[in-house]
């Protein structure tokens, strides 16, 4: 329900009656009381209390998807979730989907047919071998799923994948663009100059970052480089939710962690007993994914689509 102010007499009032055009984003309204819808307001003037009002592009991020308690709870929440907070545009990350390790493109499917756009990966993204193929089967097709999943952008040149996407939802230009970090992590190519490059090639206005990072002064200082040049950047791998979400000055939207979406009763995903006699004994051990106490973690973005600067960033956990 949004606020507005009607533009015959003036009072403020949430927007009752209210319609929305094909876009999802321009709504028509009445504060005056009758229920009109817009079509009506414009071929027989019934209401002159009503004001057109532009509703902000919200995009939904979901953080690391990790084995089937992840893809469960996704398949159980998403389509009330997004009907509810009226999401125009799903992200998440997928690099944990395959029991913690890696996706499939049996389960990216799967994922996008749950109502996911773009999936992002990390450095888990070549655990199942399978996804090279699958990458490689997204040649000469833009907006195939296998294009919508990406991986970090500043891996070696000529790898399999891309690191960006471009495309439209309800008619408006976006970008995802994939990013991976370096401190605690693989030696890829470095992620600040990658971003500057990529953010030069993308068209849309709207442009939601994913870096995937272990340490947390890395995210922050990536995020505040791109202030003002991306509608977001939001942090995934670490599996834990911070509470520092904000929008930064010049407007780009941030997080450094979003957090799993997968059984919190576990130590990042994964058996608690396993890690922890890992701990105690510094043997090597096959860890395994836990199952219990699922919970789903997001943020919902706000942004302009013209400007491209977020709004609102506001934290989620659905369990
Ligand atoms: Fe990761």
């Amino acid at each position: 329900m949004h606020a507005a102010q009607c533009a015959a007499c003036t009072k403020s009032g949430p927007a009752k009656y209210g319609t929305t055009n094909n876009t999802h984003r321009v709504l028509t309204i009445s504060i005056c009381g009758r229920p009109c819808d817009s079509a009506l307001f414009l071929q027989k003037g019934c209401c002159t209390n009503r004001v057109t009002i532009k509703t902000p592009v919200r995009i939904l991020f979901i953080g690391d998807i990790f084995g089937r308690p992840g893809r469960t709870l996704v398949k159980e929440k998403l389509s009330s979730l997004a009907k509810d907070q009226a999401i125009d545009l799903v992200l998440a990350n997928g690099e944990n989907a395959a029991a913690g390790f890696g996706i499939t493109p049996a389960l990216a499917e799967e994922l996008f047919e749950m109502g996911i756009d773009v999936l992002t990966t990390g450095n888990h993204v070549w655990d199942k071998r399978e996804i090279v193929d699958y990458f490689e089967s997204a040649d000469g097709n833009a907006h195939s799923p296998a294009r919508r999943l990406l991986r970090p952008a500043n891996y070696p040149p000529g790898m399999p994948g891309r690191g960006v996407y471009e495309g439209r939802k309800r008619d408006v230009p976006y970008a995802v663009i994939n990013l991976q970090g370096r401190v605690f992590m693989a030696a890829n190519d470095d992620p600040f100059r990658a971003a500057d490059h990529l953010i030069k090639s993308v068209k849309a206005k709207i442009i939601f970052v994913d870096f995937h990072a272990e340490a947390t002064s890395e995210k922050i200082a990536l995020g505040w480089h791109l202030d003002g040049r991306i509608t977001a950047l939001v942090g995934t791998h670490t599996h834990v939710p911070t509470a520092d979400e904000r929008i930064l000055p010049n407007g780009t939207a941030y997080i450094t962690d979003v957090g799993m979406t997968g059984p919190y009763d576990s130590v990042i995903g994964v058996k608690k007993e396993l890690v922890v006699g890992k701990f105690l004994s510094n043997m090597p051990t096959r860890f395994e994914a836990a199952t219990g106490d699922a919970r789903l973690c997001a943020v919902v973005v706000d942004c302009d689509d013209q400007t491209g600067h977020a709004k609102t960033i506001t934290r989620l956990m659905v369990a």
